[in-house]
C-alpha cells in the first residue's frame, strides 16, 4: 500500500502541537508566492499565534550595514485586540492568504502606534559597548532578559518603548551573517518565557534567517543576470551599428573632398541613405523588442491574420525561386492568441524558413487542429540548411543570430508569445536536412465566448 502526502497543506490543523504548527507555517511560507516582506510577516505571525501558547508580540529589527533598524512590530495593542487576533488565527480552516491579509490590515492599523515607533530605533549591530537588543546581534547569542528595569545592559529608550520586564532577543543567523534580531514578549498574558519557548523560538529564528538569506541571494542573482543581459544587448547594438556608421563616415568624407563629381556624389549619397535605413531598422527592432508588451491573449478567429502572413510569404518565395506550399484548415477553431500577434509569429517563421532555404527548395506551412480538440497547430517546414545541435540550444535567446543582417529577435519574440498564451514550441532539425518549427496554441471550438 502507498500513502502520499502534500508538502503544502494550506489549512492548519487545530489539533497539531504548537511546535508543529509553528514550524509548518514557517516552512510552508517558503512555498508561497508572497513577497519577502509578507513572508516575514507570516513568520512573525507564527511566532505570535495561539492564545497563551505563542508569544504575544514580536519586533523585527533588520540589519542595515552596521546597524539594526526597527522594521515591524507585530502584535495587538490591547488585551481585547489580542483576544480578537487570536480568535481569527484559531478559526478552523484559516490559510496563508487570510493570515497575510489579516496581518497587512493589522500593520496598517499599527502603523500609527507600534511599528511607527520602532522604525525610529536603531542600534549598533557590532562593536562594544553594544546595548540590548543590539547585543544579541553583536555577540550572536540568544538573550533572555528578566527584570529589565534593573538590567543596565538594556537600552533605556528601548525599555521605555517595549514597556515589559521580560523579553527575548533572538539574533537571525544565516551562515556567518547576522541579518537581524527578533524581540519577543508576552505583554498581555504575562506568561513567563520558558526554556522550551526559547528553544522553539531559536529554531524559528534560524529558519527565518536562512529564508531571508536565500531570498537576498536570489534577488542579487536576478540583478546580476539583468546587468549581464543589458551588457549583452549593449555589445550587440554596438556591433550592429558599427559597420553602417563606418560606411557613412567614409562615404561622407569622400563627398567633402574637392573635385568629387556628380556621379560619385549621387552614388555615395545612395549608399549613405541605405546605411541610414539600416540604422533605422536596428533602432526600430531593438526598441520594438524592448518595449513591446504583448497583448493579452483571447480566443480569436485568426484566419485573416494568417492569410495576410501567407500572402507576404508567397510573394517573397516567388522572388527567391522557392516553392511555398500552404495547407490551412478552412474553418479553424478559436485560437488563444491575439490575431495580429499570431500573424507576426507566422511571418517570423516564414521569413526564417525562406532565409534558410536556397532557390529551388521548398517551404511548407500547415495550420490545423491538433490531435486533441483543445489545440491548434501552426507548423513551418523547410528544406534549407537545418540547425546544428549547438545552435538549437540558443535559438530562442534574444540576439542569437547567424545572419549578417539578422537581429536574432524573431524566435525570442515567438517564445514570449507562446509563454504568454500557454502554448508550446518544438523544433525538429538536422544540419543540412531542413528545419521544422511546430507551434501548438490552446484553442476551443465555440464561436462565441461562453
Ligand atoms: N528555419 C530555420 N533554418 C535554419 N536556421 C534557423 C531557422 N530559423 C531560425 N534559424 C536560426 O536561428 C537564428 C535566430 O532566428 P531569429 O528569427 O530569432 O533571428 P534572425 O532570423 O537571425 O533575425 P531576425 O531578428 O531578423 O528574425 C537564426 O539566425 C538562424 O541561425
Ligand atoms: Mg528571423
Amino acid at each position: 500500500m502507498i500513502e502520499t502526502y502534500h508538502f503544502q497543506d494550506t489549512d492548519f490543523q487545530q489539533e497539531s502541537s504548537r511546535e508543529l504548527t509553528l514550524l509548518s507555517i514557517i516552512s510552508q511560507s517558503y512555498f508561497q508566492p508572497f513577497s519577502l516582506e509578507d513572508n516575514i510577516l507570516l513568520i512573525l505571525t507564527a511566532l505570535t499565534s495561539g492564545s497563551g501558547v505563542g508569544f504575544n508580540r514580536v519586533m523585527y529589527f533588520r540589519r542595515d550595514g552596521n546597524r539594526l533598524r526597527g522594521e515591524v512590530w507585530l502584535g495587538p495593542r490591547s488585551p481585547e485586540e489580542a483576544r480578537s487576533v487570536w480568535e481569527v488565527l484559531s478559526t478552523p480552516g484559516i490559510g496563508y492568504v487570510e493570515i497575510v491579509e489579516h496581518n497587512r490590515a493589522l500593520l496598517s492599523v499599527n502603523e500609527d502606534s507600534l511599528t511607527r515607533r520602532i522604525r525610529k530605533l536603531t542600534f549598533p549591530a557590532s562593536g562594544d559597548p553594544c546595548p540590548l537588543p543590539g547585543a544579541a546581534a553583536c555577540h550572536r547569542e540568544i538573550v533572555l532578559v528578566k527584570d529589565a528595569a534593573h538590567e543596565p545592559q538594556v537600552d533605556a529608550r528601548f525599555l521605555e518603548m517595549i514597556g515589559v520586564d521580560e523579553f527575548l532577543c533572538l539574533p537571525l543567523l544565516a551562515r556567518d551573517e547576522v541579518l537581524g534580531v527578533f524581540v519577543l514578549d508576552n505583554a498581555f498574558t504575562h506568561n513567563p518565557i520558558q526554556t522550551r519557548d526559547v528553544k522553539l523560538a531559536a529554531i524559528c529564528g534560524l529558519l527565518a534567517a536562512n529564508y531571508i538569506h536565500t531570498t537576498n541571494l536570489y534577488r542579487r542573482l536576478v540583478e546580476t543576470e539583468k546587468m549581464a543581459a543589458m551588457g549583452e544587448v549593449a555589445m550587440f547594438i554596438t556591433h550592429q551599428i558599427r559597420n553602417p556608421l563606418v560606411t557613412i563616415g567614409g562615404f561622407t568624407d569622400q563627398l567633402l573632398e574637392e573635385g568629387c563629381d556628380q556621379d560619385k556624389q549621387r552614388r555615395n549619397l545612395r549608399i549613405i541613405r541605405n546605411e541610414v535605413r539600416r540604422l533605422e531598422d536596428i533602432v526600430y527592432n531593438v526598441g520594438h523588442f524592448l518595449k513591446v508588451s504583448l497583448k493579452e491573449p483571447v480566443y480569436s478567429d485568426v484566419r485573416t491574420a494568417l492569410e495576410a502572413a501567407v500572402r507576404i510569404g508567397e510573394a517573397e518565395a516567388r522572388a527567391r525561386g522557392i516553392t511555398f506550399q500552404v495547407k490551412m484548415e478552412k474553418d479553424p477553431p478559436l485560437v488563444f492568441c491575439d490575431p495580429a500577434t499570431l500573424g507576426e509569429v507566422a511571418r517570423n517563421l516564414i521569413d526564417n524558413a525562406l532565409e534558410a532555404t536556397p532557390a529551388g527548395g521548398k517551404v511548407t506551412l500547415h495550420a490545423h487542429r491538433g490531435r486533441d480538440s483543445r489545440s491548434f497547430m501552426l507548423s513551418v517546414h523547410d528544406t534549407g540548411q537545418g540547425i546544428s545541435e549547438a545552435h538549437k540550444e540558443k535559438l530562442f535567446q534574444p540576439f542569437f543570430t547567424t545572419k549578417e543582417q539578422g537581429m536574432g529577435l524573431g524566435l525570442s519574440f515567438i517564445k514570449r508569445v507562446m509563454d504568454t498564451c500557454g502554448g508550446q514550441v518544438e523544433v525538429r532539425s538536422r544540419e543540412a536536412q531542413g528545419a521544422h518549427f511546430l507551434l501548438s496554441f490552446p484553442s476551443r471550438e465555440e464561436r462565441s465566448p461562453s
